[in-house]
């Protein structure tokens, strides 16, 4: 397999993504309004971890790039939760990307606690054989549910996929904890706003 051709476009998708996602950002902040997004992340999947996924899933290595959706990942991380919808909103009117599945984890919070809202899109990217259509996941969470993910995603690595129980429990709770956070955050969100815009334009 020659990697470094299959990877190149979807190095260049998370590029662009990230680009026009700071864009975004940017130009709420022109504005002075309370920009919906506080920071964006993006990777291309390592190559061990694409042919983990295709072991596991029994994905044959000619199909990667169909059956393998987060090949490209963009990770979009806000202060409040009504942020997440609005770049939902936003994506869902863009004529630059196709949006092929939706996945609201926060009205509908995984086993693990897992808290975040998933989109898979196709995404046109200029190569230089011509126009190449590539999926690509976008993760849109609060820094809270950024915060437990991400130890989540330590524990995981270090018990190889299986956190003892009673670990387990503690992240459910602390998962509880994130989100009544998040909660609580909303409802002053406005006063959060207001000082900020305040802040912003001196
Ligand atoms: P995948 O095989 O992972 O693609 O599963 P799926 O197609 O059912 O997708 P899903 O939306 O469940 O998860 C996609 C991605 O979301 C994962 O690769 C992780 O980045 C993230 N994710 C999903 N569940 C969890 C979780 O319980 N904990 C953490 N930390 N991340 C998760
Ligand atoms: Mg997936």
């Amino acid at each position: 397999m020659n990697w470094g051709a299959i990877l190149a476009p979807y190095a260049q998708v998370v590029e662009e993504l990230k680009v026009k996602l700071k864009g975004i950002r940017s130009q709420f902040e022109y504005d002075s309004r309370h920009s919906p997004i506080e920071f964006i992340v993006g990777r291309v999947k390592p190559i061990p971890s694409i042919l983990e996924k295709a072991e596991s899933k029994q994905i044959p290595l000619e199909n990667i790039e169909k059956h393998i959706q987060d090949i490209a990942g963009v990770r979009v991380v806000c202060q409040f939760v009504d942020d997440i919808y609005t770049i939902v909103d936003m994506l869902r009117t863009r004529k630059d990307l196709k949006i092929i599945e939706e996945k609201d984890y926060i009205a509908r919070k995984k086993e693990s606690g897992y808290r975040s809202y998933h989109m898979i899109i196709e995404y046109p990217v200029e190569t230089i054989a011509g126009i190449k259509i590539v999926l690509a996941e976008i993760q849109i969470r609060t820094l809270a549910m950024n915060f437990w993910a991400t130890n989540e995603h330590s524990l995981n690595y270090k018990y190889k996929g299986s956190i003892p129980t009673e670990i387990e429990k503690r992240l459910q709770r602390a998962a509880e904890a994130a989100f009544k956070l998040d909660e609580e955050m909303s409802k002053i969100m406005h006063e959060v706003q207001e000082a900020q815009r305040i802040f912003h334009r001196k």
